[in-house]
Order: structure tokens, then C-alpha cells, then sequence
């Protein structure tokens, strides 16, 4: 009778770790948010962006001539400062800017910037950043990296798509600033579902 008591209390303490351990796995996923998750803007829903859309046309033009305009969103206030000090040596180009523009067009940037978004996926991908850091490139940020491993590598260096770094060849409504798993139809590969 004691040993049952023993066995059975046992037997209800190995579920009770089972149990703590599976919750503990579903809420790490939840955190990063996979499929099943309600998408939205900010609080309040708005078509699935998941992050807010450029707005000034200024950056439109400025900014999205060699490649696609990155919603602020996409990186830290601290990132896209130090961007903006260094444009005469941007990624091997010189993207040097008049500097009543380029002031417009930090003061854009700094207070649309991820930190200051109320968008899930801005605040995702700023948290997953460490405080010392200020990646320049939103392919470098851990978010991203996470969310995008499963690709093969062929795939990414194909003619039609050449690097990450072209997120509208891949996120068919990225200019909507909606990058959600449903619309996304890689060249050459199709539709992503994990
Ligand atoms: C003269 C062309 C040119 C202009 C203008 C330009 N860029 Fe770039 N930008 C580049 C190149 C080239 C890269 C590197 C792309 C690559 O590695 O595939 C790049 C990369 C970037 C990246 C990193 C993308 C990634 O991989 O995550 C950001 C962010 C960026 N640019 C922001 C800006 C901003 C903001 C402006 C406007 C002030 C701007 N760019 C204007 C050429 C330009
Ligand atoms: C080669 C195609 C490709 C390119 C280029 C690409 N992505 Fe993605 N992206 C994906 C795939 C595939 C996923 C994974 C979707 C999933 O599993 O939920 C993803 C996921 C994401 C997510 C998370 C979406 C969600 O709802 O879970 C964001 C945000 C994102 N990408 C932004 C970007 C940005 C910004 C760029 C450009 C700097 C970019 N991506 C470039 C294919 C691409």
C-alpha cells in the first residue's frame, strides 16, 4: 500500500515535470511567433503589415533607387544613425546625401526606427539585438537570422534573388510592409511553408 502511495506519487511528479517542460518549449516558440499567430500591426489590426510602410516620399526616392526601401522599422534608432554618418562609404558605394537631406532623412529614420514601433515584428527584431550592438544591415540582426536559416543556400543565391538583402523578390507585399509567411513566393521555389 505504502509502495504503491510512493510509485503513484512518483508517477504524478514525472508528469507534472513533463508538463512544466512542454509549456516551457511552447511559450519560447510563441515568443518569436510561428505559424497560427495572429498577424497585425501594432495593436490594432491593419491588413497584416508587420511593420508600419514607408510613408515619406523622400526616403522612397533617396533610399530605394539602388535597392528596395527598408521600412525603419526594420532596425534600432542607433542602427540607422550610424548608417546615416557613413553614407560616403555605404556598403562599397558612395551614398552621400546633401546634408540638409540626409538630416530630414535621419530624423525620419531615428523616430520610425524599431524602438519606437509599436509593430510586433519591429519590436521582434530590435529585441533580439544586444544593447551594445547596432548592426547595419537588417540580414545581421539575430531576429532575421532565425526566421530566415531554413533557406538553402541555392535558393538564396539564384539569378532571380542574388542575396537577403532583396527582401521584395521573396515578401511579394514588402512594400506594404508585410512580410508574413503568406506572402511570400520565392522564385524558382514557390510558396514557403514550414
Ligand atoms: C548608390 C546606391 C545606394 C543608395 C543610394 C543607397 N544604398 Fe543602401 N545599399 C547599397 C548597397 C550596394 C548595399 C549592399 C547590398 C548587398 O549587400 O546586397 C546597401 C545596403 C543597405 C542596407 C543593408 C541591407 C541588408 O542587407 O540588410 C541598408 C539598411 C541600407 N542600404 C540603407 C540605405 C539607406 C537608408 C539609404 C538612403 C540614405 C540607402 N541605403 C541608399 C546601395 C545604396
Ligand atoms: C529568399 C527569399 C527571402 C528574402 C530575400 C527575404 N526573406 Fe524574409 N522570409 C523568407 C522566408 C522563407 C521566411 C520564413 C517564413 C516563416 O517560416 O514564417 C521569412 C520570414 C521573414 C520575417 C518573419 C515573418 C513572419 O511572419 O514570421 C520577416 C519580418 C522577414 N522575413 C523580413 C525580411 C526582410 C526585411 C528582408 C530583406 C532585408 C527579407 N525578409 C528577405 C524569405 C525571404
Amino acid at each position: 500500500m505504502k509502495i504503491k502511495t510512493v510509485a503513484s506519487a512518483l508517477m504524478a511528479f514525472s508528469m507534472l515535470v513533463t508538463a512544466v517542460a512542454v509549456s516551457a518549449s511552447g511559450s519560447e516558440r510563441g515568443e518569436y511567433g510561428e505559424r497560427g499567430e495572429r498577424s497585425e500591426y501594432g495593436s490594432s489590426s491593419r491588413g497584416g503589415s508587420s511593420v508600419e510602410p514607408v510613408t515619406n516620399q523622400q526616403y522612397k526616392d533617396e533610399c530605394g533607387s539602388c535597392h528596395f526601401a527598408y521600412q525603419p522599422g526594420l532596425l534600432p534608432e542607433r542602427s540607422w544613425r550610424k548608417l546615416m554618418s557613413s553614407l560616403n562609404d555605404h556598403f562599397g558605394e558612395n551614398a552621400e546625401l546633401p546634408d540638409a537631406d540626409r538630416q530630414a532623412l535621419t530624423d525620419y529614420l531615428a523616430s520610425h526606427a524599431g524602438d519606437h514601433s509599436d509593430a510586433r515584428r519591429a519590436q521582434q527584431l530590435v529585441r533580439s539585438i544586444a544593447a551594445g550592438d547596432a548592426p547595419l544591415r537588417i540580414s545581421q540582426v539575430p531576429f532575421f537570422q532565425r526566421e530566415h536559416r531554413e533557406i538553402p543556400r541555392r535558393v538564396i543565391e539564384s539569378k532571380e534573388v542574388g542575396s537577403l538583402s532583396n527582401c521584395q523578390v521573396c515578401h511579394r507585399t514588402a512594400d506594404r510592409g508585410d512580410f508574413e509567411e503568406r506572402n511570400i513566393n520565392i522564385p524558382g521555389y514557390g510558396r514557403w511553408e514550414d
